[in-house]
C-alpha cells in the first residue's frame, strides 16, 4: 500500500482517498482525473477514474470494501461536485472485485480494454445523481409502504480525503 501512496502523491490530478475503520486505515483507493490517462475508460469531463481499490489483505472479506464503495455518491459530492460519474477497469479474472463494484451499483459497459499489463480489463461504470435532479416527495403509503433504505452496515467505517 505505501509503494501506490508514494507514487500517486507526485500526481497533480490525483485525488487520494483513505478507507477508515474507526481512527485506522484499513485500504485506499484515488480519484484520477486527468484526462490524458483516463481517456481510455471515462466518458467526457465529468466522469473520474477509480483507481488501485483495495482493502488491507488481513481484513478482505469482511465487508469493508462495500462498506466504502456504498459510500461514494456522497464522497463525490462532498470532494469532486463536478463530476458525476465514476468509472474502473477491472480484470477479467477478478471475480471478487467484480462482484463487489456490481453489489455497490456498478455496471459492466460491455468495454474491454486489452492495453493493461496485467491483462484484459472490463469497464465499470457508476453514475451518481447530482443534487440538482435529486428530490423528495412526500409518501402516500404510510408505514405499510417501502421499507426504510438500509443502514451502513458500520457507522464507524468512512472514507476521507488524504490531506
Ligand atoms: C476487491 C477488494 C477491494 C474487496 O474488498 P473487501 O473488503 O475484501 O470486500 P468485501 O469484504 O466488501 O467483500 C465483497 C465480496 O467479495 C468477496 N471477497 C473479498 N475478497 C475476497 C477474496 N480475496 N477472495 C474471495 N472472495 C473475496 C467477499 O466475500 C464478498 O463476497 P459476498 O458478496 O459473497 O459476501 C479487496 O478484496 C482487495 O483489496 N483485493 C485486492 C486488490 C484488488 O483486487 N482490487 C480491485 C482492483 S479493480
Amino acid at each position: 500500500m505505501a509503494q501506490v501512496l508514494s507514487r500517486a502523491r507526485r500526481k497533480a490530478d490525483v485525488r487520494e482517498m483513505v478507507i477508515l475503520r474507526g481512527r485506522a486505515a484499513v485500504g485506499y483507493f484515488q480519484f484520477n482525473l486527468c484526462a490524458r490517462e483516463i481517456a481510455h475508460y471515462c466518458a467526457g469531463p465529468t466522469s473520474c477514474g477509480l483507481e488501485a481499490m483495495m482493502v488491507d489483505r488481513r481484513l478482505q472479506a469482511q465487508g469493508i470494501g462495500y462498506g466504502a464503495l456504498c459510500q461514494l455518491p456522497e464522497v463525490l459530492r462532498a470532494h469532486l461536485p463536478h463530476h458525476d460519474q465514476i468509472r474502473l477497469t477491472v480484470n477479467v479474472s477478478n471475480r471478487p472485485a467484480q462482484k463487489l463494484y456490481v453489489r455497490c451499483g456498478f455496471v459492466d459497459t460491455g468495454a474491454v480494454y486489452e492495453g493493461a499489463p496485467s491483462g484484459p480489463q472490463h469497464v465499470y461504470s457508476l453514475t451518481i445523481a447530482t443534487h440538482a435532479s435529486t428530490s423528495i416527495a412526500a409518501s402516500s403509503t404510510g408505514q405499510g409502504g417501502r421499507p426504510a433504505p438500509e443502514a451502513p452496515a458500520d457507522p464507524c467505517r468512512s472514507v476521507r480525503r488524504r490531506s
